[in-house]
């Protein structure tokens, strides 16, 4: 099976289910002229993150990754009146790029970009005693993954779902000696989540047109 073929398929899909969305198209035409990498999830996994959101009635919602705010906009569309949604980006770039995208998503009262590196921003963010998150997507730079998912367990409450992209990385997670950082990142969030008793969990193996990769998801269980 090649990448055309799922990127077919994906095209298939997109066309059933996700009608052609003039707000998500111009942030990712944004995202593209300002020549950010085009490495936001796909429209299918935006909407299963979004459907999760919704399936977890989400009001507080944490991102560690930004980039153009492409699944920002997914999340955030989950959230009732009131809901909040705080994305956690470094580059200042990124950041200004997906606030432009947001306010044109009509989402700006919703979500909070907050700029630095996230190993700053969530200890900020357990300091100032913010309430917990009911959903937290993690999909920041790869070996930042196990701070992450240390700090995200803080901000969380019994019943949290945590998300993590990108765990698979074309099978290379498999493979003890990659010498790809992000591989290795992923190896050592995998050891940190296997150590917590607390979060109950599954990974799942995901082809498309954004190539072969996969997410973690779990529940905070105590
Ligand atoms: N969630 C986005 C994609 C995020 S790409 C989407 O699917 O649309 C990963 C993002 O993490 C990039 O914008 C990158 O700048 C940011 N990033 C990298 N290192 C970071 C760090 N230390 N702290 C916070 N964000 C970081
Ligand atoms: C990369 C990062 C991502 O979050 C992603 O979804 C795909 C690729 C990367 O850093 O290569
Ligand atoms: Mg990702």
């Amino acid at each position: 099976m090649s990448l055309e073929r799922w990127a077919a398929v994906d095209e298939y899909y997109s066309k059933l289910l996700m009608p052609p969305d003039t707000v998500l198209q111009h942030a990712l035409d944004r995202s593209n002229k300002a020549e950010l990498p085009a490495i936001n999830v796909a429209a299918n996994q935006g909407k299963m993150l979004m459907i999760l959101a919704q399936m977890q009635r989400a009001q507080r919602i944490l991102e560690i990754g930004t980039l153009g705010g492409y699944s920002t906009i997914w999340l955030a569309r989950a959230l009732p009146d009131g809901g909040k949604l705080i994305t956690l980006e470094y580059e200042q770039k990124h950041a200004d790029i997906a606030r432009e995208n947001i306010k044109h998503a009509g989402l700006s009262d919703k979500v909070e970009i907050r700029v630095g590196p996230a190993a700053q921003t969530l200890p900020a963010l357990v300091k100032e005693g913010v309430a917990a998150f009911d959903l937290i997507f993690i999909d920041a730079d790869k070996p930042g993954y196990p701070e992450y998912f240390e700090w995200s367990m803080k901000l969380s409450r019994e019943g949290t779902i945590i998300i993590a992209d990108n765990v698979v990385r074309d099978g290379e997670v498999v493979n003890q000696k990659s010498d790809d950082e992000r591989v290795q990142g992923i190896r050592a969030f995998n050891e940190v989540v296997t150590k917590e008793k607390r979060f109950n969990a599954t990974a799942i193996q995901t082809v498309g047109c954004k190539g072969y990769d996969g997410f973690m998801i779990g529940i905070v269980t105590g």
